[in-house]
């Protein structure tokens, strides 16, 4: 690992979700279930960066990524809590269904991406190249997690439309330290000897399958919305995409085109996830956040 970034820090966070509007964003329906889908889709996705990790530690011969390694699970651990519990404080205190989300995607992590993939024990070489091949699923997603943490602590329109401080708070914590840790998972994947083709192909099947997860959940969560009813929303109706594409353009949401484009740094093959980010803006943001001050309080 030849880095020059400053150590990981592992940051606790208390949020009061008692005064958070379903609506967070004013005026904003569709943005608004959208972005709460980010809620339900990652928290089982990184618990299972963490277990995944955890079997990776002894595999690793630096101790300087060791406990980067060992930072960004504690990172990870509390950013699936945290959404966890808006889940449970906001969303459900709100009569919003949640588990055919979550349901799906816990399969999907334990059951496809677990240790024994589809009821298959595996042994020696084949385990260490499945847990290599996660390792690089993992460092894919996290390309797409520090694209969505610069646009997210970057957006000023949610804050100009008066969005819910806590839940920006939630989202721009996050973002920020995914931009932070955003070279761990790939120099892990690099050390545990992954190569391109793979990086590539496994980059081609999981974007796709995160964005699907992505409207799939956000329409689950519009189908509950009675605005919404006569649409049906779904993620094999147009309408979803296109109203997608029209809030974008609006400024209400990332474009999913922009989001692609963002995306194609990872096929590079001198790919650096240092160049897709700025330490220095995350920590400012950090430096700030109310409810890592007060959790520090
Ligand atoms: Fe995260
Ligand atoms: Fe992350």
């Amino acid at each position: 690992m030849s880095r020059f970034l400053p150590p990981l820090v592992p940051r606790k966070v208390a949020f009061d979700w008692s005064d958070t509007p379903l609506e967070w964003i004013p005026g904003q329906p569709f943005a608004s279930h959208f972005i709460n889908e980010i809620n339900l889709l990652l928290p089982a996705g990184e618990f299972w960066f963490c277990r995944v990790f955890n079997q990776a530690l002894p595999l690793i011969t630096d101790d300087a990524l060791r406990s980067e390694v060992k930072a960004f699970m504690r990172q990870e651990s509390m950013h699936a809590r945290a959404h966890a519990g808006a889940t449970e404080s906001y969303l459900h205190a709100h009569g919003i269904e949640t588990e055919s989300n979550t349901r799906l995607e816990d399969q999907l992590f334990e059951k496809l991406l677990g240790d024994q993939p589809m009821g298959f024990t595996l042994k020696g070489r084949p385990a260490r190249q499945w847990l290599v091949f996660r390792v690089g699923i993992i460092a894919a997603i996290e390309h797409m997690t520090c694209v969505l943490g610069n646009y997210i602590i970057r957006n000023r329109q949610w804050d100009e439309a008066g969005a819910d401080p806590t839940l920006l708070d939630l989202l721009r914590w996050h973002g920020a330290e995914e931009v932070e840790h955003r070279c761990v998972a790939f120099d892990l994947y690099r050390h545990l000897g992954g190569g391109y083709p793979s990086r590539y192909y496994l980059a081609s099947i999981v974007m796709p399958i995160i964005f699907g997860l992505w409207v799939h959940g956000a329409a689950h969560l519009m189908k509950q919305d009675p605005r919404f009813a006569d649409k049906k929303p779904s993620v094999f109706r147009p309408w979803m995409w296109g109203q997608w594409f029209k809030h974008a353009r609006d400024g209400w949401l990332p474009s999913p085109l922009w989001l692609i484009t963002k995306e194609l740094s990872f096929f590079d093959p001198w790919y650096n996830p240092e160049n897709e980010g700025s330490t220095e803006e995350a920590l400012a943001y950090l430096n700030r956040s109310p409810a890592a001050l007060a959790a520090a309080a």
